[in-house]
């Protein structure tokens, strides 16, 4: 099968190259799908598992892209709950290969069925982005109606999720992030929008939560901003700074049924809209993923016509 794989961690996505590699076979309680879409988020080269296994052992060639949407082509030893020809969407393991491949096997457990209207690119724009909103805005978070959230990256893949979820969910969701995003963060739905490269985030005052997306400096400035027993939740590392009198959490998106099921619902019914900035074929996925100019919003490849 045609896969796009990483040998050299020093060279990050210029060192993506396409090769024939062998296809996948199902393990136990695994799935193995053909991959119709897949998407890919800016930092995989960055994590370590992209190049290790759990016991730090090296895995490369590596197959990045973790999260997918395709049809079921085989059923490993006693996998329940999908069938073959099924179409799913979700995550692939960290320490295994992605979507970036004609198929790749998967445990079934980190799947959910995809509905027949929503297109396979729309469903792999979906899982990493969707599940990190809705477990560090609700499981984490613990996000109350009527309570504040400062979204960073409110116009990335991640935070664009964030800001639509918390507003549906009765928070006052101020966007925060580039000066050139600010209308299309106001167009997800963020109540106000705070320019951090030319505004004062100070400015915003207290709020109940804060999803920080970006980390560094912004992220310590933001821990300042969390009202008495709110949370500060960092996706991207443990917090360099916690809330005077409140809670820091970082966390690693986990796959979850239930909530891709809640997440696609919502697509469906259009009460979220997914962020999607370039859509490209395995062929171009190297050119696409080492872009000359700044892709916004969710890469996806498109592996199957
Ligand atoms: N822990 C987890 O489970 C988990 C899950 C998903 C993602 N993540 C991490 O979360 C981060 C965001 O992911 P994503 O997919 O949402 O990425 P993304 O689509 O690139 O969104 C990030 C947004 O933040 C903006 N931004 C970054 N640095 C900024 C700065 N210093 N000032 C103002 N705006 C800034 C970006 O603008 P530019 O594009 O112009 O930089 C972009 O709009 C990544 O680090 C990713 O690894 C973690």
């Amino acid at each position: 099968m045609r896969a796009i794989v990483v040998t050299d961690r020093a060279a990050g996505t210029a060192g993506m190259k396409l090769v024939e590699r062998p296809e996948p076979r199902a393990s136990t309680n695994d799935v193995v799908v053909q991959v119709y879409a897949s998407g890919f988020v800016g930092t995989e080269l960055q994590w370590p598992e992209t190049w290790t296994d759990r016991l730090e052992r090296d895995r490369t060639p590596s197959i990045p892209g973790h999260e997918l949407a395709g049809v079921v082509t085989a059923l490993g030893y006693g996998t329940t709950g999908l069938s073959l020809g099924q179409r799913v969407f979700g995550i692939t393991d960290w320490t295994r290969d992605g979507g970036l491949a004609e198929y790749t096997a998967v445990e079934a457990r980190n799947l959910a069925p995809l509905p027949g209207d929503v297109d396979f690119t729309v469903g792999a724009s979906l899982p990493i982005s969707g599940l990190t909103a809705w477990q560090g805005l609700f499981e984490h978070g613990r996000l109350r109606a009527g309570q504040s959230v400062l979204a960073h990256g409110a116009a990335g893949a991640v935070g664009s999720m964030v800001t639509q979820l918390g507003r549906e969910f009765g928070a006052y969701v101020i966007g925060a992030g580039r000066a050139a995003d600010r209308q299309k963060a106001l167009d997800f739905g963020a109540n106000e929008y705070v320019d951090l490269e030319s505004e004062a985030l100070e400015d915003v005052g207290e709020v109940d939560l804060v999803f920080d997306a970006i980390g560094g400096d912004i992220g310590k400035r933001s821990a300042r901003l969390v009202r008495a027993g709110g949370t500060l939740v960092s996706i991207v590392g443990p917090s360099e700074a916690r809330p005077a009198d409140g809670q820091a959490v970082f966390f690693v998106v986990e796959s979850d049924r239930a909530q891709l099921g809640e997440i696609v619902r919502r697509v469906q019914d259009g009460r979220l809209r997914t962020n999607i900035g370039a859509v490209s074929t395995l062929d171009d996925a190297v050119a696409t993923l080492n872009p000359t100019e700044r892709h916004a919003g969710k890469t996806v490849i498109r592996v199957h016509p």
